[in-house]
């Protein structure tokens, strides 16, 4: 899991910045953490979709996730599509091993799943073993994307298992990632404009050249 996730909960995750309704969202969220042996039963698991980079898809997840977890004692592994191919181009034991526990983990995030461009037929086996096995085994995955679930660039057999096992999540087209880069740019902005003595360390420059 991305550093930055690693302690986020649900606490941390704000619905209010969306500024519309996501009550549905939320919903299907909590319902996920709530009834996750209902899920887990029926290895349902979840499509965070939007178009929008950083409307909170992998934080979502990463949340979801980690409620689980204080409620359930369970092997969890979060790989991005990218790194999974990386991971399937290498041949090495190590690599090997990560595979096999990205396949059999008990709940599984798979960032990013329509991220991959290239179309390979090796990309697209090495993308159906994964949702094939993961669908097999009855083990719920949450896969993220800014694809929707039917415009996924691959093999219909991979399209029609994900959406057999997940269900979906739309979340609104707002990047809140801008939103906050926004703020932090203005706060900091103002705080080097409000400052009136030089940093202590360094030298002001002068205000004109004499
Ligand atoms: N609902 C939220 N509450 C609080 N912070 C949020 C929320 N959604 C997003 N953020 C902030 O925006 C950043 C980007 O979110 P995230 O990486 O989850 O977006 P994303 O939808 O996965 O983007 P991408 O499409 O680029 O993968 C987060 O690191 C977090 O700081
Ligand atoms: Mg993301």
């Amino acid at each position: 899991m991305p550093k930055e996730y690693v302690y986020k909960t649900a606490k941390n995750f704000d619905w209010m910045q969306y500024g519309e309704d996501v009550s549905v969202q939320k919903k299907i969220a909590n319902a996920f953490v709530k009834r996750f042996d209902m899920f887990r039963k029926q290895g349902r698991g979840l499509y965070i979709y939007s178009d929008t980079k950083g409307s909170g898809k992998t934080m979502l997840a990463c949340c979801i996730v980690n409620e689980v977890l204080k409620e359930f004692d369970i092997p969890v592994k979060f790989i991005s599509m990218p790194e999974y191919i990386e991971l399937v181009k290498d041949k090495s034991e190590g690599a090997k091993a990560k595979i096999k526990s990205v396949l059999e983990a008990v709940l599984l995030i798979v960032d990013d799943i329509g991220a991959t461009t290239e179309d390979k037929e090796w990309i697209s086996n090495a993308i159906f073993r994964l949702v094939n096995r993961r669908h097999e085994n009855l083990l719920p995955t949450i896969y993220t994307s800014n694809v929707p679930i039917e415009k996924l660039k691959t093999d219909d057999r991979i399209v029609s298992r994900i959406y057999e096992d997940s269900v979906p999540v739309i979340m609104p087209e707002v990047s809140i990632r801008r939103k906050k880069a926004d703020k932090y740019r203005s706060e900091f902005l103002r705080q080097i404009l409000e400052e009136k003595e030089p940093a202590a360390s360094g030298q002001a420059l002068p205000d004109s050249d004499k």
